[in-house]
């Protein structure tokens, strides 16, 4: 059973951002797909933690952007960022105590709404207004640091091979 299977209505117009982005669904998909209730093991509790950073890693990227163009719709587009790493962490949490299975239905249900409405809306929006500006896939970080009192990762971006 496919947790989030890639719909139409999710590309941005961007086919590099798209694969990124499908590319995080297939983090989900098999993370997900595996997980069943009994006492935590080590491989799932990793296998979490690094989708986790790689879609920390994707928004951080796609903010550091949006800052970098000052992009009007930078705050809410943040703000949604935020609603699917609290999803992740939920699902870390329900497996470590154990209770995953009897809420997959409803974790399922809130992945579905969130990159059925963020990726086809707000990243197409942004990818859209950026237009000619870097895009955010064929940038690399060569810094990164927490900005713990504005709750932000900063990041230095350069283009590959530059
Ligand atoms: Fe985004
Ligand atoms: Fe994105």
């Amino acid at each position: 059973m496919v947790v989030i299977a890639w719909k139409d209505e999710f590309c941005t117009g961007n086919p590099a951002v798209d694969h990124e982005h499908q590319q995080l669904i297939h983090g989900i998909n098999s993370v997900c797909e595996g997980i069943h209730d009994g006492p935590p093991d080590d491989e799932t509790r990793d296998r979490l933690g690094d989708l986790l950073a790689h879609i920390t890693a994707h928004f951080a990227l796609e903010e550091a952007v949006m800052r970098e163009q000052l992009y009007d719709e930078y705050q809410p587009h943040k703000d949604d960022h935020e609603v699917l790493l609290d999803h992740i962490r939920d699902i870390m949490c329900a497996y470590e105590a154990g209770v995953f299975a009897g809420r997959r239905e409803d974790f399922i249900k809130r992945l579905g709404d969130w990159f059925g409405g963020h990726f086809g809306t707000l990243d197409a929006r942004l990818h859209r207004v950026l237009g000619q500006a870097p895009d955010p896939v064929a940038m690399k970080i060569s810094k990164i640091d927490l900005d713990q009192g504005k709750n932000e990762i900063n990041v230095l971006l350069t283009t590959h091979g530059k």
